[in-house]
């Protein structure tokens, strides 16, 4: 999952590659590079770690261009290095920039070496500069050579690839992963999304799948998957250049947790009416789909996967048969497919690839129909599902995803309730909802007033090497999310158990090293889970608990409490994911790790 980035302008595009690539690192930064043409020549720059190590070796040497791509990693084929980095070049005349993974380059690379190519890295992009290479070699034009290269590839991928002698132009391809043209004045763009361009222009077009592309200028000219020349709608990107700046925070991931309270109100804004919800917001398709829908299958990867398990817990309270799957694992198992079942992917990218994978063979086997939870407008999965929901997170660039889960829940209680309308739930139901939901940010507001208790208590955690997060009901799930968020940043062990689970295993873990994290909103649960902290308490185990001052759980030498504003219970799972967040954060903060790129992850993960 790297970023792509590409120029073709009068002027220095080096500023805008750097900037761009700083916008897409949160696809992944292990090592970055750029490639130019100078006077006939390519020119490359390439570092190991993040963007700005190569924005100062780029600074260092003095380069300007107009034409040029640059590219940041996260490793798939070889590890981080300089050889491995991205743009690779054949015979110093063909620079290429690749997003994906090319499935099929071993059986490339042999050829290639039988054909007198000699590899410098162990990547799988290195074959395709060395088969455009090639087919050049063999009397074919640039676009030709690029075409017939594609035309041999395996796998998903995105490119952009200049050449030495051919100043002003550049080439772009897109199979499986994304890739946008960016248009501005007398200078066009190549980019993984739209964001990295947003300092130069807001206007762009999305190329479908099997795309290639070639830009000057002053011109686009865009070829389908057929060879026929097309035209793609012109768009215009409603993000802010400086929705993602960081303003005042220090960090993205602190900025996107106080932001929540406003991106849920977006994503809810326009979709509640008096005590109702407006179904339209699903569109006009919706209707029809969800009278006929008598099962739910939610498909999804990571935080967002956790997002649909607490939504099973709601459309199941309706009367809604539902199913929760990780993608990498729905993808690759037989299913008995339930009659009229829609699948409903949540993500805030669009862009995972288990995610769309999984929703191409769920329609594949015989689902019905499907529903699309996502953050990203232009994306894969919203372009593939029949209807969507927007959720109006507005970017995120922390890696640990935070105001995305937050919104994803609320835009799936709207689908709950929408479900539920057709099951059990009663009107009445609904408008106690609506009026809950719509309490939300003030309520979201209140959790993040704990940010400085929490910070206190993060200082017990920074030594730590392990915790348990424990929940019951929906906030089982959240408990999940606690601990994901928990170890993704402050790289501390951290496993989330159903807390009737506790006593068949993780009991033998307890011990006073352990910090134990309950989740123990006031519901009906609450008695259970008491006794669940009583198992930790006499095993000598050390609780943090999050609950209500009316809970009636009290601070003892062993038991912190925190106390949480009271919420109702249909929507404090998405009030007790807060103060979770803040504590994960803090505790990184302590550990000084690197709260927004943390170490081996990427945001968007667009191959396997
Ligand atoms: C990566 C990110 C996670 C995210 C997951 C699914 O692992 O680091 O934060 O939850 O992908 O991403 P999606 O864009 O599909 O929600």
């Amino acid at each position: 999952m790297c970023g792509i980035v590409g120029a073709v302008a009068n002027n220095d595009i080096i500023p805008v590659l750097v900037e761009g690539l700083k916008r897409l690192e949160y696809r992944g930064y292990d090592s970055a590079g750029v490639a130019v043409l100078k006077s006939g020549n390519l020119e490359r720059v390439r570092r190991v770690g993040k963007v700005r190590e190569l924005d100062s070796a780029l600074a260092d040497s003095g380069l300007s261009a107009t034409t040029g791509i640059a590219h940041t990693r996260w490793a798939t084929h070889g590890q981080p290095s300089e050889a491995n980095a991205h743009p690779h070049t054949s015979a110093d005349t063909i620079a290429v920039v690749c997003n994906g993974i090319i499935e099929n380059h071993d059986e490339l690379r042999a050829d290639l070496v039988g054909k007198g190519y000699a590899f410098m890295s162990e990547t799988d992009t290195e074959v395709v500069a060395h088969q455009i290479h090639f087919f050049i070699e063999q009397g074919n034009e640039f676009f030709e050579a690029v075409t017939r290269t594609c035309a041999l590839l395996e796998g998903a991928y995105a490119l952009a690839i200049i050449k030495h002698d051919e100043p002003n132009r550049m080439i772009g391809a897109r199979r499986g992963s994304p890739l946008i043209v960016g248009l501005a004045e007398n200078e066009n763009y190549i980019a993984s999304d739209i964001s990295a361009l947003l300092p130069v222009t807001n206007r762009y077009l999305v190329l479908d799948d099997g795309d290639l592309c070639e830009i000057n200028q002053h011109s686009i000219r865009v070829v389908d998957a057929t060879g026929s020349e097309v035209s793609r709608p012109i768009r215009e990107s409603k993000i802010k250049a400086d929705a993602v700046e960081l303003g005042e925070y220090r960090h993205y991931m602190l900025k996107e947790i106080y932001e929540q309270a406003t991106a849920v109100a977006d994503t809810l804004d326009g979709r509640l009416a008096g005590d109702r919800i407006l179904e339209q917001a699903f569109g006009p398709e919706s209707a029809a789909i969800f009278d006929s829908t008598r099962f739910v299958q939610i498909i999804a990867c990571g935080t967002s996967f956790h997002a649909g398990l607490v939504a099973s817990y709601w459309l199941e309270s309706f009367g809604v048969p539902c199913r929760v799957e990780i993608a990498s694992e729905f993808r690759y198992r037989a299913h008995a497919v339930p009659d009229d079942a829609l699948v409903v992917t949540i993500s805030q990218s669009g862009e995972t690839a288990d995610t769309i994978a999984a929703l191409t063979e769920a329609m594949r086997i015989g689902f019905k129909h499907s529903l699309s939870i996502c953050n990203v407008p232009e994306s894969s999965l919203v372009r593939d599902s029949d209807i969507c929901l927007m959720t109006h997170a507005g970017p995120e660039i922390g890696v640990a995803s935070t105001k995305a889960f937050t919104t994803q829940l609320a835009a799936l209680m709207l689908f709950a309730i929408a479900m539920g309308r057709r099951f059990n739930m009663d009107s009445d139901t609904e408008a106690r909802l609506v009026s809950e939901m719509k309490t939300l940010p003030a309520k979201i507001e209140q959790a993040l007033n704990l940010d400085e208790d929490i910070a206190e208590v993060a200082k017990q955690f920074a030594d730590k090497d392990h915790s348990l997060f424990l929940g019951r009901g929906a906030h089982y799930p959240i408990a999940m999310e606690g601990a994901l968020k928990l170890k993704e940043i402050s790289y501390i062990h951290a496993e989330a158990y159903a807390a009737g689970e506790l006593k068949h295993g993780p009991l033998a873990l307890v011990d006073g090293r352990m910090p134990v994290i309950a989740v123990a909103p006031n519901n009906e649960l609450l008695e259970k889970l008491k006794s669940n902290i009583h198992e930790v308490r006499a095993r000598g185990g050390r609780l943090l608990v999050f609950a209500d001052a009316a809970a009636g759980i009290e601070a003892e030498e062993d038991v912190q409490v925190m106390h949480v504003a009271p919420v109702d219970d249909s929507i404090s799972p998405i009030i007790y994911t807060i103060p979770l967040q803040l504590l994960s954060y803090h505790v990184a903060l302590i550990k000084g790790t690197d709260v927004d790129k943390p170490r081996n992850l990427a945001k968007s993960v667009t191959v396997e």
